[in-house]
């Protein structure tokens, strides 16, 4: 059955995936402009620029106050929801925010991974909740209820060209679930946890913790080869390779890779770790060519993602979560494009079931 690959379902002046020559352009600017060049809030200027009032400062601003508001939610963690994953039970905390179609409820939902999914990695860990500081900007401060000290500048910045880099990219199936629900104006808290809930597959945004389960298994760059093939053998998906869209390299894994190795640069990154990383992707990249020769299966998001969030100390379970605070933006950008220029989403099945009689 057809996963609607050909099918134009929007129309977007958010951003645009080029899979063909590998570019992914968000409100006229090429991804390389604006990763580790400009800060997440000044891409939330762009992307949400007909929902929040002002520019990258006003944001900034707005957004530390939310984040302090949204904090109040924490003390209602309890032990249920601490048994949850992180990502379903940032999914519980954040259905319990007000909805509406308005700034605070978008300034609310764009602060709410940011501030829910440190303090549900504190309290799993049976530590304290870190309250936010509303003077910083959200990755640092993010980072800050994460570790519980002010991040260094290049952890800073590793965290802020991430979020960056997954804010926004098209017709995706997070993005698209939103754009359904959002259709129905059930207003954007309804539209982002329905993003939410298509996001933690692995086949989408939850396979960055897959990946580092497979470094894991395969230990060391000498065993890359012979792992790897034995799980393509089984039959198994490799993570962190092939996507829908890129038949060519994913623009964000050099955007993350870069990120990665400024890291590394400031002493804050594993030497060993990236180097057998590089060994697994050219091994699998050989592989796969070889596996599936007519479909370019090349290193998505996901495999870079997950060195760059280990190197930043969040754990593998909350990989989703961390990649959810940088696509909220997004969610709610193409939320309000679809009430405000689209119509009810209502596609059609064919039937193929019995006749009646
Ligand atoms: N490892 C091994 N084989 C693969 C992989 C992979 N990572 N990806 C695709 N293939 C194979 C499929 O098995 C299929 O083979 P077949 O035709 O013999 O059945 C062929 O390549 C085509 O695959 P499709 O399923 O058509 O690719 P699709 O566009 O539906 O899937 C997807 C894209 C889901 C990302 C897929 O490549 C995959 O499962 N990758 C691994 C999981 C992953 O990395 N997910 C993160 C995606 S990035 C993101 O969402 C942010």
């Amino acid at each position: 059955m057809s996963g609607l690959d050909d099918v134009i379902a929007a129309e977007t002046s958010l951003s645009e995936v080029d899979g063909l020559n590998g570019q992914l352009v968000i409100r006229g600017y090429r991804l390389e402009e604006l990763a580790g060049r400009r800060s997440f809030e000044a891409v939330l200027a762009l992307l949400l620029a007909e929902v929040l009032d002002g520019g990258e400062a006003a944001i900034r601003t707005a957004l530390g106050a939310a984040r302090r508001t949204v904090f109040a939610e924490v003390e209602r963690i309890d032990a249920a929801l601490l048994e949850l994953s992180p990502v379903e039970a940032l999914r519980a905390l954040m259905a319990r925010l007000p909805g509406g179609e308005d700034a605070g409820t978008a300034l609310r939902l764009v602060a709410a991974p940011a501030v829910f999914l440190p303090a549900l990695v504190r309290r799993r860990r049976g530590e304290a909740a870190i309250a936010p500081d509303p003077a910083l900007g959200q990755a640092a401060d993010m980072l800050a209820m994460l570790k519980g000290r002010r991040p260094s500048g290049a952890e800073t910045a590793a965290l802020d060209a991430y979020l960056v880099t997954v804010s926004d990219h098209g017709l995706n199936a997070s993005t698209f679930a939103a754009r359904v629900v959002a259709s129905t104006r059930a207003g954007y808290a309804s539209a982002v946890l329905a993003a939410l809930g298509a996001l933690k597959g692995p086949l989408h945004g939850g396979a960055p913790g897959p990946v580092l389960d497979m470094l894991d298994a395969v230990g060391t760059p000498e065993r890359a080869a012979g792992w790897l093939a034995a799980e393509l053998a089984r039959g198994e998906r490799l993570m962190g390779f092939g996507h829908r869209i890129y038949r060519v390299r994913d623009p964000r894994v050099d955007a993350l890779k870069q990120a990665l190795a400024r890291l590394g640069a400031a002493g804050d990154g594993d030497a060993g770790r990236l180097a057998l990383a590089e060994t697994v992707e050219r091994e699998a990249l050989a592989l796969l060519r070889r596996a599936k020769p007519g479909r370019a299966l090349e290193t998505n998001v996901e495999f870079y993602t997950a060195l760059l969030l280990e190197a930043l100390g969040f754990p593998r379970e909350a990989f989703t979560g961390v990649f959810a605070a940088g696509r909220v933006g997004g969610w709610i950008a193409h939320a309000h494009e679809q009430v405000e220029k689209g119509r009810l989403i209502r596609p059609q099945s064919r039937y193929v079931g019995p006749r009646a009689a």
